[in-house]
């Protein structure tokens, strides 16, 4: 009932008195304020006013399943979905619920106390400012192909958020998107498998969207929208690109595999032609392209060409330090 209330108060400009909302919906006027407290709960924000009734202020930035249906695009991607205002982790909801559930099912969250990044690392996940979104997908393929999924969910969301922001985003080699050298998105895929089987893949995106400071130590290398252009986002839209185009590019990959996308993976990438440094091994050498199966080619001093995959690479920026 409340959700009807909302699309009421949405398509109208004026204020809407209880006794109108209560006809049209065939409620009392009771029970209209019980909801109207429940939407409020919720974080929207409703003018009361006597002899007037109820107006909803527009400008809000809410996640719910609600947001999410209103503007989606998808054809299965995030069709069917759970939202939490706090979960420990949207990627461990995922996977507990992955058996129950279908291609394309996604897990949304306001804040994660327990979120997790690629490495054993934390993700920081601040409530209300950001997203934190994972989604199941049981593609027929076998698990040796999986790697480059993450790749081009990498390219999907560069694409989405170059579209909404106009930012000149990059990928950091495999999956971090950043701007100017630091941190906007970060990527998380977790794959149940048999040898040769896929049970189920799990992609976890985290953007920092609405952020507007990071804790110290991720300061230096972490930031937002709003720190990048000084404006804020509306997530539930951002969501919705994100997950078109991931839809869009997934379509593509079950035809023809990575090769659509390697070319422009490349032109993204700020690794190629940099230095850079294997984390945990003592290699330097310079990124010179992305294989066919989306591994990272260097070139070693000697001239000796090495493919890595998995792992961590960082770049040696202009004054030597590696990041
Ligand atoms: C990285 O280390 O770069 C990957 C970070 C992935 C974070 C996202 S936030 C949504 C999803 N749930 C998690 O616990 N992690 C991923």
């Amino acid at each position: 009932m409340k959700f009807k209330i909302l699309d009421m108060l949405i398509s109208s400009d004026d204020f809407l008195s209880g006794e109108a909302i209560g006809n049209k919906l065939n409620i009392s006027r009771a029970a209209v304020n019980k909801n109207i407290s429940k939407l409020k709960q919720m974080g929207y924000k409703i003018n009361a006013v006597n002899n007037k009734g109820y107006k909803l202020i527009k400008e809000y930035d809410i996640l719910n399943n609600f947001e999410l249906e209103k503007g989606l695009e998808t054809k299965f991607l995030a069709r069917k979905s759970a939202y939490f205002d706090e979960i420990d982790s949207t990627n461990e909801q995922a996977k507990a619920m992955a058996a129950d559930n279908e291609n394309g099912f996604m897990v949304f969250s306001d804040s994660q106390s327990a979120g997790k990044g690629r490495l054993g690392r934390i993700w920081q996940s601040e409530k209300g400012k950001a997203l934190y979104f994972s989604f199941v997908l049981k593609p027929k393929i076998e698990p040796n192909q999986a790697p480059v999924i993450t790749l081009i969910c990498a390219v999907a969301v560069a694409r989405a958020i170059k579209k909404l922001s106009g930012l000149d985003v990059k990928i950091k080699w495999p999956n971090d998107i950043v701007v100017n050298g630091k941190k906007l998105v970060g990527i998380l895929t977790e794959m149940s498998a048999e040898i040769d089987m896929i049970k189920y893949i799990v992609v976890g995106i985290g953007i920092n969207v609405n952020n507007s400071c990071f804790d110290d130590e991720i300061a230096f290398k972490a930031t937002s929208l709003f720190i990048e252009s000084g404006k804020s986002f509306s997530r539930i839209k951002i969501l919705q690109q994100c997950l078109k185009e991931i839809e869009n590019c997934w379509f593509v990959f079950e035809k023809e595999g990575f090769s659509p996308f390697r070319d422009e993976y490349k032109k993204l990438c700020a690794n190629i032609g940099m230095q850079v440094k294997l984390v945990n091994k003592e290699i330097t050498a310079a990124a010179v392209d992305i294989s066919q199966n989306g591994e990272l080619v260097l070139e070693t001093e000697k001239g000796e060409r090495i493919k890595v995959f998995g792992g961590e690479v960082s770049i040696r920026r202009a004054d030597g330090a590696y990041i």
